[in-house]
């Protein structure tokens, strides 16, 4: 249990400011001192009697107000934990970029604490790829983001986007302060899910092997998303370029044989499995136990291959009812026709409940941060074509993994 904190609340310029109040009251009631710093869009909102009441403290906005006692940087470097809620998508790419323009942009510069967000716009706003950019980069300086959750909007569209209730908020809040890892509550709350991803590497001899480009992004990018709607994710990880996100079991398996044992012991507790690692398709018929030296090896070396398992074929084979496998597939298609046929024929040899294809080139696919998939579902019906930042895909990709299962 965390003792009494100083708390910052941030509240920024949207309609779900009226729900920051809850998040106030919450802190409050739970004896920690809480510090509202309102932009001047909040206060447009929710009136300021109301937060100095409930916050039981005045309410700062004005970055050339208590200069005498240095304000800019005195909240922040008091402060145990910075909440924002709600937090905008032009404060998202504010505190993204570093700006300082206003007092919560100098709070939160000035302070060492951890900073929790909690994302409320509409849903075009939250899946568009400057947002979703802007939230990877602050997630990957620890920044903990809460939701948004799925629902009613302001208006009558609903989708991804709601900020998280209050109660969540602080929970979550508080877990990152104590170093536990937060987990949100979420639409894959109790879903299990194993990704694997990266590149798998075929040894040669101690030092070579035969591997391929994939950088792990697409997959790393679905385990940060499935974990933070509340999913249970075991991420098969072979030869990743960029770190595995927090509050995931992550399995090491660097080669094809290894990513199979892995993916065989995890796959019976999943619900979903999601295939996203390169797996190479061949390996060295013998790996040498010394270097191979072309003193030995001559002018001209063949190597001798023989076929891996496809592990998704046998995945798909051996699926419960109740489980859900997907595949991925890498192409180097000519045009959307091209890729498509060739898709649709894979999901039909391997078997799986969904194929998420993509385009592949020399200079096309790989170690992006952004990807232009086609997916498709059992019979070759396209159930997405989604084209941006590698965490919107991730998404999109889980919305249409969660709609069929519901
Ligand atoms: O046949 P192809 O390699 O294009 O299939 C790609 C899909 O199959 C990916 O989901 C990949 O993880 C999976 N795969 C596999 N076992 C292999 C090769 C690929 O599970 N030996």
């Amino acid at each position: 249990m965390t003792g009494s904190l100083n708390v910052v609340v941030g509240i920024t310029g949207g309609i779900a400011a009226y729900k920051a109040v809850g998040v106030i009251r919450s802190f409050v009631l739970a004896g920690h001192r809480v510090q509202v710093v309102a932009t001047t869009g909040a206060l447009r909102f929710v009136g300021r009697p109301t937060l100095e009441a409930i916050s039981r403290n005045p309410v700062h906005t004005e970055l050339y107000e208590g200069v005498a006692e240095v304000r800019h940087v005195a909240i922040g470097q008091a402060a145990d934990l910075i909440v924002i809620a709600p937090a905008t998508a032009n404060t998202i790419a504010k505190l993204a970029a570093g700006l300082a323009d206003d007092l919560l942009g100098n709070t939160v510069l000035a302070s060492t604490a951890p900073v929790v967000l909690a994302p409320a716009m509409h849903t075009e706003m939250w899946q568009n790829p400057a947002t979703q950019a802007n939230i990877a980069t602050l997630r990957s300086r620890g920044v903990t983001v809460v939701g948004p959750a799925s629902g009613q909007l302001t208006g009558t569209d609903s989708g991804p986007g709601r900020m998280e209730e209050p109660d969540a908020i602080v929970d979550a809040a508080l877990a990152a302060v104590s170093g536990e890892t937060a987990r949100t509550p979420g639409d894959l709350d109790g879903c299990a899910i194993v990704i694997t991803a990266g590149g798998t590497r075929e040894p040669l001899d101690p030092v070579r092997f035969l591997g391929n480009r994939s950088s792990g992004k697409q997959g790393v990018a679905l385990a940060t998303a499935a974990a933070q709607r509340g999913a249970a994710v075991t991420l098969i990880a072979s030869h990743l370029d960029v770190p595995a996100p927090n509050g995931v079991t992550v399995i090491d398996a660097p080669s094809a044989a290894e990513l199979q044992a892995a993916v065989t012991d995890a796959a019976p507790r999943a619900d979903i499995v999601i295939m996203a690692a390169a797996v190479s398709d061949y390996r060295p018929a013998e790996v040498q136990e010394s270097k191979i030296k072309k003193e030995d090896a001559g002018d001209e070396l063949l190597l001798r291959l023989v076929k891996n398992p496809d592990i998704l074929a046998g995945l798909a084979h051996n699926a419960r009812p109740d489980q859900t496998i997907v595949g991925f597939a890498a192409e180097t298609a000519h045009g959307d026709d091209e890729l498509i046929r060739i898709g649709r024929a894979k999901l039909a040899r391997k078997g799986c409940d969904f194929l998420v294809v993509n385009r592949v080139g020399w200079n096309e696919g790989f170690a992006r941060d952004t990807n232009s998939v086609v997916m498709l579902a059992r019979g070759g019906t396209i159930a997405l074509t989604e084209s941006g930042d590698k965490l919107a895909v991730a998404e999109r990709i889980l919305d249409i993994l969660l709609a069929e299962r519901r």
